[in-house]
């Protein structure tokens, strides 16, 4: 339990250095939350800095996530160590103790905390979240589909119930976390990718 508890520490602290923040205050010397959607993620990234350097971003916020699953795995921790500690690297992107408690939607670090605990269902909803954004444009719609991996998982089966619990909680997360880009989905009026970024 003592280690659980470490390793979640160290997830949280791992998952809270926002890349999206630190970029754009190092290249524009603006604080990503001032601009576009006001979130401190890749795709805002992409608004502000452009793609490449979004896709930076999306892979070191990707990074940490791994990071904090080995270590968990590096502590040689039950399969509830491992999740949870993935769920606290999600936390700190989502809530970054380093930058007042504001953050992003918790997306890329999800992507990698489920690709480290079942890839194949991941894999399967990655595929359909790509195929949705490139009919579509907006990231935020195929971060929504992304979430059904725990889905995938309780319908392939064989994973074990951690995994699918914690996912689905990772899940919920994501889904309030969008809520603004929900209302603008249903309205019609959400940006699409490649949109430049206004100031708020
Ligand atoms: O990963 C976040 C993405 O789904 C939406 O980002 O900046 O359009 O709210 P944003």
């Amino acid at each position: 339990v003592v280690l659980s508890i470490v390793s979640c520490v160290i997830a949280y602290l791992l998952g809270s250095v926002s890349f999206s923040y630190i970029l754009t205050r190092l290249i524009k010397k603006v604080d990503i939350r001032q601009y576009g959607s006001g979130n401190a993620g890749a795709t805002n990234t992409a608004r502000v800095l452009g793609t490449g350097p979004a896709i930076f971003v999306l892979i070191l916020d990707i990074l940490k996530g791994i990071v904090a699953v080995l270590i968990a795995l590096a502590f040689h921790l039950s399969d509830w160590g491992v999740a949870l500690s993935g769920l606290c690297a999600i936390l700190g992107h989502v809530w970054p103790i380093y930058f007042g408690f504001k953050g992003g939607k918790g997306v890329a670090t999800t992507i990698a905390v489920f690709l480290m605990l079942m890839w194949l269902p991941t894999l399967i909803a990655a595929i359909i979240a790509l195929l949705l954004i490139a009919l579509t444009r907006y990231i935020s719609l195929g971060s929504l589909a992304f979430i059904l991996t725990p889905i995938i998982a309780l319908f392939l089966g064989g994973y074990p119930m951690s995994h699918i619990i914690v996912s689905a909680v990772i899940a919920l997360l994501i889904i309030w976390k969008h809520r603004s880009n929900i209302k603008r989905l249903v309205q019609g009026n959400e940006n699409k990718f490649g949109s430049k970024a206004k100031e708020l």
